[in-house]
Formats: C-alpha cells, structure tokens, sequence
C-alpha cells in the first residue's frame, strides 16, 4: 500500500478568547489521527488558524480600545501555550487575516462570478445611525412580537423560543449604541446556492464515498445534509434537490467590517463565513512558503486526501457552501469532513462563550499532565457525532487504573529487575506466553482500523485488553518471588524480559494519544522504532536497555477539586457551594452571615448599608422544590430540582445536607436567589441560590434552617 499524503485542518476558532476545553478536545482528536497516520508512514500537513474576522470581533476590539488586528494579534500570541501544552503538534499556524486569504479568497470569488454563480440584489437591513454601521441580528434588541418579553435578541426569543427576523422586533435598538435603528437599503452579494448546478453537484458529493470506499460524511452527518439538500429521489419535482432547494447565501457585509475586500465592490467584504474555510488553505500556503513546498501543485497533487475536523455546530458551512465554493471554483474537494460531538462536563453542556468549568490554562497551570486528558479524552471518543463527557471522578479513576495500574505498572515491575540483575539486557522470550498474549486481543491491524476510523474508544480497549493479559501473565508468574531465589534467575529473566516486549508494543499502541509517554518509554527501552510496523516485532535478546524512570504518577483528586475550584471571591465548593449563602441570615446583619453580600451579587456602601438599588439588584424569587438528592462525592451538598416559574427546572447545589434529608424537602417552598451568575461546579452548573438561616457563631449552634413563604405563593412570584 503507498503512502497517504494527507492534509488535514481543525475547525478555525474566533480570534476573540483563549481556548476552551471545546477548542482543546477537537485538537486532541485530529492530533491522535494525524500521529497515527505519520506512524503508518503517511506523509501528513496539519494546518490550523485563527479566524479572525468579522462584526463580533471587530466590536470586542473597539469595547477593548484596540484595533481589529491589534485585538487579535493578542488572542494569537496565546496560542502557544495551550498547544504545546497538549502536545497539539499542528505545524503550522495562520490567521484568515492574512495576506495568503485574501488573494485566496478574492480569487475564489472571481471564479464563482466567472461561473454566474454570484448575484447582486437590494437587501433591507437595520442600520444604527450613531455608529454608522448595518447591525448584525444579534446586536438589535427589542420587544418579542410573540410574547412581548422585554430586551430579545434580533433572531430569536428566549422566553417563547419563537424564530423571527430583527425587522419583527417591536421597538427595536441597537445593543450596541442604544439608539432606535433605521431600515436602510444596500446591495448585497449572493453565492447562488439555489442554482440547479450546486444542489447536484451536493447530492452527489455528499453522498460519494472517500477514495478509501468509506462515506466520505459519517452517516448522521448525511442523513443532516439531505434534510437540508432534500433526498433527490426525484429530482425532477418542483421543489426537489435539483430544482434548488437551497437558498442563496448573503457572502457580503457592508463597511465598516472587519474583513477583506469584495473586488470590484467598494465598501463591501466578504462575510466572514466565506473566507474562513479558505483560511485553510491560507494557512497550508503559508506552511509551504516556510518549508519550501509548491502550494499551487501540492493543491493539485491528485494523491492529496483534505481532511477536515469540525464540531457539530458548523455542519451546514462545511458539507454544503465549502464544497459547493471549490467545486465551482475549480477546485479540489475536501476528502471527508469529520464531526465530533460538544464536550459536557459532569452531563452539563457548555457554553460556547462562557466555555465549561475546565479551564484548559488552569489545567495546565496545577501541574496536571497533558497526557492524561488526552487519554481520557480518547477512551471517551468514537466516530459518531456524539457528545463526550468530562467527569471527575471517571477522569481519576480510569487515567490511575489504566494508565498508571495497567501500564506503567508492567515496566516499573519489570524493569528494574532486567537492569540490576541481567546487565540491562533482555533474556529469551516466553514463546508461549507471547502467542498467548496475542490470542487474547483484537491485535495491531484491528487497532490501526480503529484509529484509523477515529473510533478511539474501542481502539483504547482493545489496547487495555493486551495491557490485562501482560499484567495478568506477571500476577501468575510473580517476578517479586522469583528474584528471591537465585535458581529462579532464568524465569525471572525470561518472565521480565517477555513482559517489557509486551510493554513495548503497548507504548507503540498507545504513542498517538501519550506522545511524550511513549518518548520517554521508547528512550528508556532502546527501542530502535517508533513506526506502527515496529508493533509486534520483539525486541532481541540480548537487547540493551536503560534504568527505569519514573512514567507517570497518579492523578491526585484534590488536583480535580483545585480544578474546579471557584473563583476567589467565591466560597468553597464543597462546604458552602455555589450556593454561597448556604447557613446564610435572610438580611445581612451583625452576628449573621451576610448572605446575599458574600453571594457576589452586591456591593456595600461605606457604612455598612446598602441603598435599595442595590438591593433590588438581587432577585429574589419564588421556587418550589421538584426533586432533591444526595450528590455523590460530597457529605455537605444537595441537589435541589426548582421549579422557579420558567421554562425549565433549574439545578441548584445547596451546602445543607446536615439539616436535611433530600426527602424531607421535595415539595416544599424555598427562596432563591434567580441572578446569581451560573457557577460550574465539579458535580454540575448551579443556577442560584437557595437561602436559609443560621449562626455565623458556631458557639451560638450549628443549625441550618430553609427559609420558605406562606401558603399561597406561586413558583416564581418576585420577593421586594
Ligand atoms: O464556529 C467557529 O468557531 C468558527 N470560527 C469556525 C470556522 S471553521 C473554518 F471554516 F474556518
Ligand atoms: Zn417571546
């Protein structure tokens, strides 16, 4: 079999915040895969950028007092740590805003326009006049005409969820200036997606397999496209894929925007969604210009397989207008695009702004090893797009069992012994025991089909699979009570040095996911290859090797819980919890806890008193209690379910399980604080504060008490 050559890219972030574990876990996937295919001797560019453009950043850089490019110059020079820190290996990194994009991404324009693929057409859009600018649907606010809740985003209501477009909105404003915003007309620019040509072409790609006779889309991701393309059974059909199905796509923003330029359209550019998938092959240009490769014919070379990485959120741009824009541009077209799930931590999804609880800075910063994420990380992943949780306590368990009680532990068991007692050198094998350990797992070429499919979950199980017979061949043998007889010399030998071979295919194996691991390991061993073919080809007797060194410690849990520690302002997770006000006075008084001041939500003048603005910053509701429960790994939290008048429950942790059995709650009425900021916690997001009463003095007594209202009072009703 030749060779691959492959090129392959993770979804661009927004040049507008450092990393988040989101970022960090698409990172690790393609990382995995692109070291494993350079194992098996492909010949791999991995390529990564910022995206740098567009309204949001342009407007957090003029909130920052910096320039566009200064704003994301910043954001840039962050990178680094976090990559290198994860041993995120991408060899190169760019910016769409570049000098490579641009002449990319104009020249793809022009050749669509040379295809009658772009249209020009008047579009009626909110201007704000004191900024002088179009305002994207997400910075008009107004009332929802739905509903009538005050202060709705310009695309969609978050009381009624209703769908509407920012001219639906009754009195309208500019989130940005405040000022009432005027419908002006200006002209935009169309790719003409609805074109017969581009639905063809799109049925058919997205349905092709890869030139490995795999589906180039997973099939969740198919089954997505043709919802949005329809099933062309019958393209002939009004209204069927083939008659365009798909509306024509708005490539243009007007001035001011943070972008690159329409050619021959003064004061329009290109909408940020058009040049950021371009800024992959930006940034794979620019990675040729530093290494000396031709761009122009590596794009062409028909052996190129482009392999894209993405999230599910951004299906849409990448197996519809991406394709689409290559293909009528005379283009080579993404070999397969593959989609992972959104990571949650503890089952609680993320926010794509606020990130989760783990900071992947943070991570790094406690001294955690990379490594170990990463593991985690693989044993959790498939090739289906599915979410992938983060939990604690599975973390610390699966990372200590596997990799410390599993793996290392066969090399610091054996080691030692091959070192101080036979020259450092291996003994003959354990013929038998090596087919045995070979009988009793799936073995290297089901591992390479795994990886190779990104089913790295079972790709790590089997792997382990291999580890348990090792460890189980040195439980029976005993190395420990062999060395304690000198006319057990040749078992000891024989059983330690069969048991490092196996090590050493098990470094091999796991050398994707725990690259500086399986250094360490592959120097301590001498081992003479770290290509995949090296997987089953024992080390020879007589084969010298190094003194043990340490591999990997255990995770400590206080590593989790530092982790997942809040803030400093904010009390300690698991004594008062989110719920900072648990044992809290209802009024912050002398000899009581000040708990709606400690809750972070007000300030307190000078003299001890708080104005009634400021009180009234607080908002007290009305909650009843659905479900209540014990949370596992902590003696002081309950989980409360709330019913606070909303949509949905809410989740709240509240530090008063030693005043109260979850039983003796469900049911019962309580006060919540309902604006709390949402706190991450290790066991889940809490979504406020429930009061209660008790002594700041635990001299006056220890007791906690749940304040509640009188019969009557509805979830939700305001506390004034
Ligand atoms: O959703 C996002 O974070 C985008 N910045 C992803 C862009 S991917 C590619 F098209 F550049
Ligand atoms: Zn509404």
């Amino acid at each position: 079999m030749t060779a691959r050559h492959l090129f392959v890219t993770t979804a661009l972030p927004y040049a507008n915040g450092p990393f988040h574990i989101g970022h960090i876990m698409e990172y690790i996937q393609a990382d995995i895969w692109v070291r494993f295919q350079r194992m098996r001797g492909a010949r791999v560019h991995f390529v990564g950028a910022d995206d740098a453009h567009g309204a949001p950043i342009m407007i957090a850089a003029e909130k920052a007092g910096k320039s566009p490019r200064e704003f994301v110059a910043e954001i840039a020079a962050g990178r680094r740590q976090y990559l290198d820190g994860f041993r995120i290996a991408f060899d190169h990194w760019h910016s769409t805003d570049s000098p490579e994009n641009t002449e990319l991404s104009q020249s793809i324009y022009v050749a669509l326009r040379e295809q009658g693929l772009i249209d020009v057409r008047p579009v009626d859009q909110f201007f704000d006049p004191v900024k002088g600018m179009f305002l994207p649907d997400r910075y008009i606010k107004g009332e929802c005409p739905k509903c009538g809740a005050q202060d709705q985003y310009g695309d969609a209501c978050e009381v009624c969820s209703t769908v509407y477009s920012p001219t639906d909105l009754k009195n309208p404003y500019s989130a940005l200036s405040g000022a009432v915003p005027e419908l002006r007309t200006s002209e935009h620019y169309f790719f003409r997606l609805s074109d017969p040509r581009c639905a063809d072409f799109l049925l058919r790609w997205t349905g092709e397999n890869d030139r490995h006779g795999q589906p180039r889309l997973q099939p969740e991701v198919l089954a997505k496209a043709r919802e949005w393309l329809g099933d062309g059974s019958a393209p002939d059909e009004p209204g069927a894929a083939g008659e365009g199905r798909l509306a024509d796509w708005d490539i243009s923003r007007d001035a001011p925007y943070f972008g690159i330029e329409i050619p021959g359209a003064p004061g329009k550019y290109f909408y940020v969604w058009l040049d950021a998938p371009i800024g992959y092959l930006a940034s794979l240009k620019a990675y040729c210009a530093k290494t000396g490769i031709d761009f122009d014919a590596l794009v062409e070379d028909p052996t190129l397989e482009q392999v894209h990485f993405i999230g599910k959120d951004i299906i849409y741009f990448h197996v519809l207008f991406w394709p689409a824009m290559l293909h009528f541009a005379g283009r080579k077209t993404p070999e397969r695009i593959n989609v992972h799930g959104f990571i949650t931590v503890s089952g609680e999804k993320m926010s794509k702004s606020r990130g989760t609880g783990i900071s992947p800075l943070r991570y790094l910063e406690l001294g955690m090893n990379p490594e170990w994420l990463r593991y985690y990380i693989a044993a959790k992943l498939n090739s289906h797009v599915e979410d992938v949780d983060f939990n604690p306590d599975d973390f610390v368990a699966r990372v200590n069992a596997d990799l410390v009680g599993k793996l290392v532990n066969i090399a610091s068991r054996c080691a030692g012994f091959i070192v101080k007692r036979f020259d450092a050198r291996l003994g003959p094998i354990d013929g038998e025991a090596h087919q045995a350990f070979a009988a009793g797992w799936a073995g290297a070429d089901a591992v390479a089909a795994l990886y190779d499919g990104r089913d790295y979950g079972k790709a790590i199980r089997e792997i382990m699979a291999y580890a348990d017979r090792v460890n189980e061949y040195i439980d029976s043998r005993k190395p420990w009570e062999l060395a304690k007889n000198p006319e057990n010399a040749g078992a000891l030998h024989r059983v330690c040095s069969t048991a490092l071979r196996a090590f050493a295919d098990l470094v091999l194996l796991l050398a994707p996911v725990l690259p500086a691991t399986a250094e360490r390991a592959g120097a301590m061993l001498r081992m003479p290859s770290t290509e995949w073919a090296a997987i089953g080809q024992p080390l020879p007797e007589g084969h010298e090797i190094e003194p043990y060194k340490h591999l990997m410690t255990r995770v400590d849990p206080k590593q989790l819980d530092a982790l997942f520690e809040l803030p400093e302002s904010a009390t300690d997770a698991d004594t008062a919890s989110a719920d900072a006000g648990a044992g809290a006075g209802a009024k912050a008084g002398k000899g009581k806890k000040g708990g709606i001041a400690s809750a972070g939500s007000a300030q307190s003048v000078g003299d001890g008193f708080i104005g009634i603005d400021e009180f009234s910053r607080v908002d007290l509701r009305v909650a009843r209690i659905l479900a209540c429960e014990t949370v596992e790994g902590s003696d002081k939290l309950l989980r409360l379910t709330l019913d606070v008048g909303e949509e949905r429950p809410r989740n709240v942790f509240s530090g008063i399980r030693s005043a109260y059995a979850p039983e003796q709650l469900v049911g019962r009425y309580a006060i919540v604080v309902a604006n709390l900021a949402p706190r991450k916690m290790k066991f889940g997001v809490s979504e406020g504060m429930v009061l209660s009463a008790g002594w700041d003095d635990p001299a006056r007594g220890t007791g906690l008490f749940l304040l509640d209202v009188h019969e009557g009072a509805e979830p939700g009703m305001k506390i004034s």
